[in-house]
Order: structure tokens, then C-alpha cells, then sequence
């Protein structure tokens, strides 16, 4: 009798574990979708342009946008996407007045207003440079699924630190939905044909 209600009690564990496990697992699962969905990418922002004016993701609607997050302190990764993303501008001819170039910066605390402006004229003059607090700065890189901080070892190097980031250059829609993200190294030639497709069509 003993041993049928120990093998009850040890069978109803092994279910409660099998179910939990089964929950543990349409959890994931869940937020793998939620985390990858392409719809997902982007959202509102509230951010200080590189001329000090507050900006929302609303006062570009009706362009397409191309975004690059990154920090002007960057030494190699963020000068190369910018030169690469500039460059793809240029290559749009006449279509590339329906798109607006931003830099959003993950160095709010390096990236002023003053200094952004200063960097963004050196890639392009229609380059649009937004900074924030850091705050705003986090929320809108949620938005885009950007990872940054500052890189191990930093903390002693006072202010002069390095950030890591992802690399990821975003296309958006004129009525800011996502379309498409170019990887780190993609060239001017094929961003520009892809940008031309997806603005004329
Ligand atoms: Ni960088």
C-alpha cells in the first residue's frame, strides 16, 4: 500500500515537472517570436537633433529612413558604416531626397548636441545626428533590438572608454515600419540597389 502511494506521489511529480517544463518551453518559444518579429522593429522615440531641436519618430514620417546607431568616439566600425551609408545616399540620384539619413548615438554621455553637430557634417550634409538622455537613448535602441554598453575594462578608463554596439544599418518605411537592415560591411553599391527597389516600389 505504502509503495502504490509513493509511486502515485513520485508519478504526479514527474507530470508537474513535465508541465512545467512544456510552460517553461511555450514561454521561450514566445518570446523568441516576439524578439525576432520583423513588424517589431522600430516604434516611437523622443530624441535631441544635432541642432538641439526635440524630435519624435513622427516628424520624419514620410520619408524613408535609413538609421545607423552608433557613437562619435567610435575609431574604425561607425566612421566605416557612415562613409558606407552617405555613400549609398549619394548613389540614389534624385531618389535620395525621399530619404533621411540619421545616427542615433549609444554615448549620450560623450555625444552632445555640439559635438554631434559637428560630427555628422564630416559623412554628409543631410545627415541627421540625435542624441538624448539616457534614457531615451535606451528606449529607442529596445526599439530597434540595438545592443550596447560600454566595453569590459572601461570603467578606469574615466572618459575615455570604448562602447561595444551592434552594427546594423535599418531601412524604414516613410510611415516608419520596418523594411529591411543591412549587416555591418554591406557596400554603398548594394544598400543604394536595394534602397532604390524598396523607395520606387
Ligand atoms: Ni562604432
Amino acid at each position: 500500500m505504502k509503495a502504490r502511494i509513493l509511486r502515485i506521489a513520485l508519478a504526479s511529480l514527474v507530470g508537474l515537472v513535465i508541465a512545467a517544463g512544456i510552460a517553461w518551453w511555450q514561454v521561450q518559444q514566445a518570446e523568441r517570436v516576439v524578439t525576432t518579429g520583423v513588424a517589431d522593429i522600430g516604434g516611437p522615440f523622443q530624441l535631441t537633433d544635432h541642432t538641439g531641436r526635440s524630435v519624435t519618430e513622427a516628424d520624419f514620417r514620410g520619408k524613408h529612413l535609413l538609421i545607423y546607431f552608433g557613437y562619435t568616439y567610435c575609431p574604425d566600425v561607425c566612421p566605416t558604416e557612415l562613409a558606407a551609408m552617405a555613400a549609398a545616399v549619394d548613389k540614389l540620384g534624385p531618389l535620395a531626397e525621399r530619404v533621411q539619413p540619421l545616427f542615433i548615438s549609444v554615448d549620450p554621455e560623450r555625444d552632445t548636441v555640439s559635438h554631434l553637430s559637428d560630427y555628422v557634417g564630416l559623412f554628409h550634409p543631410r545627415l541627421v545626428g540625435l542624441t538624448g538622455t539616457p534614457d531615451q537613448v535606451r528606449d529607442v535602441a529596445r526599439g530597434y533590438r540595438v545592443y550596447y554598453a560600454k566595453a569590459p575594462g572601461s570603467e578606469k578608463a574615466g572618459n575615455d572608454y570604448l562602447m561595444d554596439h551592434s552594427s546594423f544599418v535599418y531601412l524604414m518605411g516613410p510611415d516608419g515600419r520596418f523594411i529591411q537592415v543591412f549587416p555591418g560591411g554591406t557596400t554603398p553599391d548594394k544598400m543604394a540597389e536595394a534602397i532604390t527597389q524598396r523607395v520606387k516600389g
